[in-house]
């Protein structure tokens, strides 16, 4: 049986979230510069879109550009954005296809215009699309979003739209960039590091993380049904205890 009909189709994670990793060693191993493993990251992005899609996964989170990767060398930055917005204008007509919608999070006021710009044409082209959500985190960082939610709960405070001890987790949740998205059941990391990165600090509380040696440009629809796989093998607890899982 191949991986893809082992899937129990009931118990397909909503939400999968990607830290796509690996780029640059994975070019380095092919005797190429960093920036041409980021070229071949987009055929995994491709194939993981379409995998997704075809197993019944609702959303997908890419983590495609931290707040920290600005840190990184300009030419390296500077290719990142181009690929970026060649990537997406490229890329949207298939999204149609595919009947999969486009959706970003992060501090994207600070992405190049351009960038903005096409980015925010693709999210309107595909807003209508009712199969996957695919979400980009783009110039993203959780601690960054936490302290921007953190802001409109005390502003609506001070304001008085808002009193203290009403301050809920549905409360804070809307301030989050990810409102009305469901928690990721399932976190995927490649190229074997085993950290999170200032990802999605709140709506990973309860994840379950998978991580695999394999460098992003490698990872190809076999691999993601791979993690599905193992996640739908794992006892989900939730603080209790197994045998009140398995009890009626
Ligand atoms: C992930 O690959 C892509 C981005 C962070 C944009 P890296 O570029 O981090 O590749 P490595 O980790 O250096 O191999
Ligand atoms: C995390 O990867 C960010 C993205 C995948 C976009 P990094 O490669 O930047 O993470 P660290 O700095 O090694 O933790
Ligand atoms: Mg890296």
């Amino acid at each position: 049986m191949s991986l893809v009909e082992q899937i129990n189709k009931q118990n397909v994670p909503q939400h999968i979230a990607i830290i796509m990793d690996g780029n640059g060693r994975w070019a380095k191993q092919q005797g190429e510069n960093r920036i041409y493993g980021h070229y071949e990251g987009v055929n995994s992005v491709r194939a993981v879109v379409e995998a997704a899609g075809e197993v019944g996964v609702k959303y997908i989170t890419l983590y495609a550009f931290s707040t920290e990767n600005w840190n990184r060398p300009k030419e390296e930055v500077d290719a990142l954005m181009e690929l970026l917005v060649s990537t997406i204008s490229a890329e949207t007509p298939q999204l149609n296809k595919k009947n999969v919608r486009l959706q970003a999070i992060g501090n994207l006021n600070s992405l190049p215009p351009a960038c903005l710009e096409e980015l925010n044409e693709s999210i309107e082209l595909t807003s209508k699309n009712t199969g996957l959500t695919l979400v980009l985190a783009l110039s993203y960082s959780a601690k960054w979003e936490l302290i921007d939610a953190v802001k409109q709960i005390a502003t609506q405070v001070k304001n008085g739209s808002l009193a203290i001890e009403d301050i809920s987790e549905k409360h804070f949740e809307q301030g989050l960039c990810t409102k009305n998205i469901p928690d990721p059941e399932l976190m995927i990391r490649t190229s074997g590091e085993h950290r999170i990165s200032n990802f999605l600090l709140w709506q990973l509380a309860y994840a379950e993380f998978y991580f695999t040696e394999k460098l992003w440009p490698d990872f190809r629809k076999d691999d993601l049904y791979e993690a599905i796989l193992n996640y739908q093998n794992r006892e989900r607890r939730f603080g209790k205890t197994s045998e009140q899982l398995t009890q009626p």
